[in-house]
């Protein structure tokens, strides 16, 4: 099914995401680039770019997002949220739970999120977002970019021990109705963080999170290993070591990784 917007806008709900969307039937370099662009020059508070295919899809620590055509749900939002720019990085959580709440609704499928900000089925990643943010004339503004492996039945040995589609879980969801249900969830999550900081979502991410309590990996300027305890006011991965010591962790600086696989 296409992702033509009258198709699937008849089912949004939200007061500003996606309200205005720039579809590309076409390949694009990356969504979150070409929002960025449209935010510098002033696009409103929930802007949505999507696209079938990129050719420079971006992921976090500089990696490249694979991203093939008409295989899953490739899209970034322009947020201009009331948070300070401290508190922007929280948005990274909100849509980790909204994306998680749309595949729920619309694949039957429970994705748990591997913190900070992947979706995982089966031990592998099926979504990812990237965050990039900036300032204009308007203040802050987000990118907010999720990559959703909707319809893929093999990946390439690189990608094939952690990467997984909706499609290899057993369900292939219309790609309309989960970007409909995704900003839905978005929206809210947002304007939860916006009232109440992380606590106004956390409950639920904790819940969802598959990450605490497990033996992990965080490779950054340093690696070490323990077990992720809990997760902190400000989103931090609190990790007791081996010889005890609770570390805090920050999503910008490090990736984290199980230590018996990829979660
Ligand atoms: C990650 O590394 O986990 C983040 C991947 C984010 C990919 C999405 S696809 C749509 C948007 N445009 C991009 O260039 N990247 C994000």
């Amino acid at each position: 099914m296409s992702l033509s917007p009258a198709h699937w806008t008849p089912l949004l709900t939200t007061r500003a995401l996606g309200r205005a969307v720039s579809h590309y039937e076409h390949t694009l370099t990356s969504t979150n680039a070409i929002l960025k662009d449209m935010a510098k020059q002033g696009a409103p508070h929930g802007s949505l770019c999507l696209c079938e295919c990129q050719t420079a899809g971006r992921g976090r620590m500089d990696r490249s997002w694979s991203s093939p055509k008409g295989q899953g749900v490739w899209l970034s939002v322009l947020l201009r949220p009331a948070l300070k720019p401290e508190e922007a990085p929280l948005v990274t959580f909100c849509a980790a739970l909204a994306m998680a709440k749309a595949v729920r609704e619309t694949a039957g499928l429970q994705a748990g999120i591997k913190w900070p900000n992947d979706l995982v089925l089966q031990g592998r990643k099926v979504c990812g977002i990237l965050l990039e943010m900036g300032f204009d004339a308007q203040g802050l503004f987000i990118v907010c970019g999720t990559g959703l492996n909707v319809r893929r039945d093999a990946y390439p040995p690189e990608l094939a021990e952690r990467a997984v589609s909706l499609e290899e879980c057993g369900c292939i969801p219309d790609r309309g109705a989960v970007i409909a249900a995704y900003l839905q969830a978005l929206e809210e999550a947002v304007s939860a963080v916006e009232q109440q900081g992380f606590a106004g979502i956390a409950a639920a991410y904790r819940a969802e999170c598959v990450t605490l309590r497990s033996q992990v990996q965080v490779i950054g300027a340093e690696t070490f290993t323990g077990t992720a305890e809990d997760i902190d006011e400000g989103g931090a991965l609190l990790v007791r070591t081996e010889a005890g010591e609770l570390r805090r962790v920050l999503a910008g600086d490090v990736s984290v990784r199980g230590v018996m696989g990829y979660v």
